[in-house]
């Protein structure tokens, strides 16, 4: 499973960073929805040691490198690392997996990390790795696909479309087809309740400070008609804030 996420995103690494710079779904997504809750989340990272994990093309590297943070990305994509390089020269990128850092421990004052944890069914070893390598009373923003959003699905009936409920505490892989100009690939993603969400938190060492559900703003409606309307009764990302006791 791991190769098969690996294998997607150096695929696709140049593509999805096109198209979060043009107006695209993608980039409703990320810059609209999702990046000004992690990058509030965050908070002032001004002069900060900050972990960029699963940095991908580094684009939240940059965001967070301008706000004047000492960024470093780690991500096992050797093509989107080559990317991140580009677009954030002043930071430093590994090629590496998560799962095992190759950081000293209580290193960083902040671990960020945009849509990584959810691609894993088992998250013990990276948060056992995010709590060693954060400084005492470091702060670990991450986020993920929503747990309400992943249950749903949508269905047609007499021409008209309907959302539908499906099982809220089936712990199940939910698989997605990304595709670039030539191929497709299924990339999964492992729908976990709130529940074990916060018990896993808080059994790893870390207290909860922060929670946001992404709500679209009204400023992005007239941009974004329609990802404003899908998105604005149901909740497609979550972003959360911890800190290491
Ligand atoms: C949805 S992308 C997010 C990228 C970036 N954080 C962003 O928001 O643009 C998930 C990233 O996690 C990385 N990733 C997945 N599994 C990994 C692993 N075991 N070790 C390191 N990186 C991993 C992928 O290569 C990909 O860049």
């Amino acid at each position: 499973m791991k190769n098969q996420i690996k294998k997607a995103y150096d695929e696709l690494a140049g593509h999805y960073h096109k198209l979060r710079k043009e107006e695209s779904n993608v980039k409703f997504y990320k810059e609209i929805l999702e990046t000004p809750f992690l990058l509030k989340l965050t908070g002032n990272v001004k002069n900060k040691k900050v972990l960029d994990l699963g940095c991908g093309p580094g684009v939240h590297a940059k965001f967070l490198a301008k706000r004047g943070a000492k960024v470093t990305g780690i991500d096992n994509s050797k093509e989107s690392i080559i990317l991140a390089r580009k677009e954030s020269p002043k930071s430093k990128f590994f090629v590496d997996d998560v799962e095992k850092l190759p950081f000293k421990s209580n290193e960083f004052d902040i671990v960020f990390s945009a849509m990584v944890l959810g691609h894993f069914k088992n998250w013990n070893k990276i948060l056992n790795q995010v709590n060693r390598v954060l400084k005492k009373n470091g702060i670990f923003v991450f986020s993920t696909y929503n747990p309400f959003k992943e249950i749903l699905t949508k269905i047609k009936w007499r021409g008209k479309e309907f959302r539908v409920i499906e099982d809220y505490f089936d712990e199940r892989l939910i698989y997605a087809d990304w595709k670039n100009e030539k191929k497709s690939f299924k990339v999964s993603h492992h729908h976990k309740t709130y529940g074990t969400i916060i018990k896993l938190l808080i059994n790893h060492g870390f207290e909860l400070l922060d929670y946001e559900d992404c709500k679209p703003p009204k400023s992005a409606k007239q941009k974004y008609p329609k990802k404003y309307e899908e998105t604005i009764n149901v909740p497609n990302f979550c972003v959360w804030k911890l800190r290491k006791k």
